[in-house]
């Protein structure tokens, strides 16, 4: 299992001013948590709560029909081609990075077992679209559009492009190069898809984008490329198990929800930092940063009072940022909670040759990059402490499938739980519709003739 340490942030460790007397506060709070965690399990099967991706680590039909399909496609591809935004993208993005062999692209098709290489075009920069399907030859492209809503502009303009290309190179038989991900009636993607016959797999009622990584919408992707996604529902299952524990004592992710919220609330730490040591996971950061912000960023609480929460995530890598945002960790204000994450076991034991012994790197010689990333992640987070910084730290036995199902669930569970204590709605997004009927109306779509006018008005002032 994953662990979690939270020393860095006691007050024993960094003072009274900006650290938390961990016990008192695990007890404080030991009732409301126990009944948000009951709360939750109970309510997640009722239609109309977003909670379905709580049950996603047991949908062993949707495994199999992503099995099934996987191995129907086998070397019938050389490339995979996702195209998606926020949920539908970053999900597939963080596993695939940190689960398949670093620079995967770049490896020959005998070092990749024969798997295809996956592209994710999770935006719409028309310079690197065009350069990228300039360089995929489309005939052995597999295309995996995913969109929960249907209707995404951005998804669905990379679509209408890239269909385009296909039927122009390859006729009717184009439709064997599509997949579509997407709710199970409702949305043009699945209009069209249905008309079309493309293969097609849900997005089960009541899992947001943000919370969707283990329905087909992470699954397939990581099928496609040959990672095992059985060892990736255990991890889910396990960790399952141990966060249905209401004690929180025994809960890591009540945990760190609380330890986030506290810090925010009480010892105005306003920004939460995800400072994994390891390039793999660097998309998971990313991810991250979705799930907090559009997850718990939100002006009314749930008895319809404005409250304006929420905490900013920011990301950050080490030891890369070390020499970027550590300045501003240690010596900036003190409104950051940085959450280290750690992996105890590299693939890889890199020996760094004894050489250069007489002079001033002579210290390096004979010790492995992975001492020194670890020397880096300590000495950091020392220093951190010194400057009276609160710090977590979530540490992965190794990166496989099962560690980082368990991360990214532990994250989700603890959002949710994040969003009870701030009593708002977790599962909206009220704050992006707005910019997205905005963009639907400077873009000419039906039935947004009102926000047309608005937006048009507006913009000659800001
Ligand atoms: O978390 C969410 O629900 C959103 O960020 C969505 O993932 C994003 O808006 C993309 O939506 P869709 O999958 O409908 O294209």
């Amino acid at each position: 299992m994953i662990k979690f340490d939270y020393k860095g942030v006691s007050s024993d460790v960094i003072g009274e001013e900006n650290g938390l007397d961990i016990e008192k506060e695990f007890s404080d709070y030991h009732d409301r948590i126990t009944q948000i965690i009951a709360d939750l399990n109970q309510r997640k099967d009722k239609p109309g709560q977003w909670l379905q991706w709580m049950n996603l680590g047991y949908n062993e039909e949707t495994v199999w029909y992503v099995k099934e399909y996987a191995s129907m496609v086998e070397n019938r591809f050389d490339n995979i081609l996702v195209l998606g935004i926020g949920g539908s993208a970053l999900g597939g993005l963080a596993m695939t990075e940190a689960l398949l062999k670093p620079y995967w692209n770049f490896l020959t098709p005998k070092q990749r077992q024969n798997f295809p290489r996956i592209f994710f075009l999770d935006n719409i920069d028309p310079d690197s679209m065009q350069s990228l399907l300039e360089m995929l030859d489309l005939k052995r492209t597999l295309v995996n559009v995913i969109t929960k809503s249907g209707s995404t502009a951005e998804t669905m303009a990379q679509y209408m492009i890239v269909k385009d290309m296909l039927e122009k190179e390859l006729g009717d038989e184009y439709r064997k190069n599509i997949v579509a991900t997407t709710d199970k009636q409702t949305g043009i993607l699945r209009q069209l898809a249905d008309q079309e016959g493309y293969k097609t797999f849900v997005i089960p009622d009541d899992v947001g984008g943000r919370f969707s990584v283990f329905s087909a919408v992470g699954l397939l992707p990581l099928a496609l490329v040959g990672i095992d996604i059985d060892h990736i529902m255990q991890g889910i299952k396990d960790m399952d198990l141990a966060l249905k524990n209401t004690d929180i004592h025994n809960n890591i992710a009540a945990q760190n929800a609380l330890i986030h919220y506290l810090m925010d609330t009480k010892k105005g730490k306003k920004i939460s930092v995800m400072m994994p040591y390891s390039s793999r996971l660097r998309y998971v950061s990313d991810w991250y940063v979705h799930l907090w912000a559009e997850s718990l960023g939100k002006a009314t609480n749930n008895d319809g009072n404005i409250v304006h929460v929420g905490q900013t995530p920011l990301k950050a890598m080490g030891a890369t940022d070390q020499y970027a945002e550590l300045q501003l960790f240690n010596e900036g204000p003190n409104d950051k909670i940085i959450n280290f994450v750690r992996v105890e076991n590299f693939d890889t034991n890199l020996e760094i040759p004894k050489i250069f012994e007489y002079t001033g790197i002579g210290y390096l010689g004979g010790k492995t990059i992975n001492d020194l990333l670890n020397a880096e992640a300590d000495s950091t987070k020392v220093t951190l402490s010194n400057h009276l910084r609160p710090t977590v730290t979530i540490t992965l036995p190794e990166i496989d499938g099962y560690n980082l199902a368990q991360l990214l669930y532990m994250l989700e569970v603890q959002t949710a739980i994040a969003g009870e204590l701030y009593n708002i709605n977790t599962f909206n997004q009220s704050g992006v519709e707005q910019a997205k009927n905005y963009t639907y109306a400077l873009m000419g779509r039906s039935g947004y003739e009102e926000s047309a006018s608005e937006i048009n008005g507006k913009l000659l002032t800001v």
